[in-house]
């Protein structure tokens, strides 16, 4: 569990210079339809989360949480967020002491607890009125599930989520990450961004503006072509573990590198996932291939490889680096926390009458949350 973070400090800031949650907070009072309501949240408990938490508990909703990765569960924000009335679950079996709660709104961050509802409950229960889904890993495996007995709600691909959050917040936080923890600069040296979504998008643009030369890897010609139009040269996942100073992972696919790739990874080599999964890097076999690991902080690891002694320096146990250490502005998280919120809010009228299986968030909630926002920004 990762203790860095002073909830105080991110609640105080918040507070100061982006008020949604004080603005949300009276708007849910004044709905009323969260109270008593049993909300189930699988999500990064971080110090940000506790913000939003706090205005869950405190417009009445009854809020049990499960964690995402240990990596990114920050020990001060759940003591905080039990104080703030919310109870809390951790370890591997954190979803499914979730749902022995019986949720009636299920917010979900990887479809993990959705998953584990769906499994136990074939056809939709009266008592649970629907879910969400944040990520586009989350979105991708809902989309290969055969029977979805529960209305879903897409939040990955609405305006807020994918290009304020996915892009802007996620590159800014990279950046932030790399100044943080490699205390040096990659001016004009190369980086491979690998996958062209809004993640992959927003870290190029932002290491771009930081003078990094970049190159794209994307399997989707689509993607690829787009990426091309926007200025970047091409280049391959194998190509950026040899020729380049930093390797970006932004593909949502786990196991993305295998111990044949890691084996030729150039010397000095720096690896940072920003895909939702911790073994998309997949870091347990760059460890197979190592002959020494050595961790000089909790945010960076050094393996050297056997086969030629190169050294490649890992990220946050490859976790998301800007979610485990929590870097960029905290905006566009709390933007997407509020979008969460209002769904669940949503949810509780709407979500009996909405069809099962995948469902597009509403614009009118995202006009909602735009508004309580640009309120905040005027402060
Ligand atoms: N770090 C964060 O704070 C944060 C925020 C939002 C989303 N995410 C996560 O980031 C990941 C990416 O999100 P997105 O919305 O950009 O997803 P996306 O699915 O839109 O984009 C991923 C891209 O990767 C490409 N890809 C897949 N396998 C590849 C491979 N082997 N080589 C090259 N390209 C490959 C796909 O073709 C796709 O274009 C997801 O896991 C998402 O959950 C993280």
């Amino acid at each position: 569990m990762n203790n860095a973070t002073d909830v105080s400090t991110i609640t105080a800031k918040a507070d100061r210079e982006f008020p949604i949650f004080k603005e949300l907070e009276s708007h849910l009072k004044e709905s009323g339809k969260l109270k008593n309501v049993k909300i189930g949240w699988h999500c990064h408990l971080t110090a940000i989360t506790a913000v939003a938490a706090k205005c869950l508990t405190a417009s009445g909703a009854d809020l049990y949480l499960s964690e995402c990765t240990p990596a990114t569960t920050e020990g001060s924000a759940v003591e905080q967020m039990r104080l703030d009335g919310a109870t809390i679950h951790l370890g591997p079996d954190s979803p499914k002491r979730v749902l022995e709660h019986d949720p009636s709104i299920i917010s979900d961050t990887g479809l993990v607890l959705t998953e584990a509802y769906l499994a136990t409950s074939k056809r939709k229960s009266s008592s649970t009125y629907g879910a969400s889904e944040i990520t586009g890993s989350g979105i991708s495996r809902l989309r290969n599930l055969k029977t979805i007995g529960l209305p879903v709600i897409n939040l990955n691909d609405g305006v807020i989520k994918s290009k304020i959050e996915n892009f802007h917040g996620v590159g800014d936080g990279l950046v932030e990450a790399l100044a943080l923890v490699s205390k040096r600069s990659f001016v004009k040296e190369t980086a491979t961004v690998v996958g062209y979504g809004q993640v992959g998008a927003g870290a190029a643009h932002y290491l771009r503006r930081t003078g990094v030369n970049v190159k794209i890897a994307e399997t989707d010609p689509v993607r690829a072509l787009l990426a091309h139009y926007d200025g970047y040269a091409l280049g391959s996942l194998e190509d950026g573990l040899i020729s380049g100073s930093l390797l970006v992972t932004a593909t949502g696919k786990k196991f993305l590198i295998s111990e044949e790739l890691w084996q030729n990874a150039r010397n000095d080599l720096t690896v940072v996932n920003l895909g939702h999964w911790q073994e998309e890097p997949n870091l347990a076999a760059l460890e197979k291939v190592s002959k020494h690991q050595e961790n000089l902080s909790k945010a960076i690891s050094t393996y050297t490889l056997a086969k030629t002694g190169n050294k490649v320096h890992a990220y946050t146990g490859g976790a998301p680096a800007n979610v485990a250490l929590l870097t960029g502005s905290i905006e566009p998280t709390l933007l997407h926390l509020a979008t969460e919120i209002l769904t669940m809010d949503y949810l509780v009228e709407a979500g009996q009458n909405l069809a099962p299986g995948e469902q597009p968030l509403p614009y009118k909630l995202e006009k909602e949350v735009s508004r309580l926002a640009l309120r905040a920004l005027k402060r």
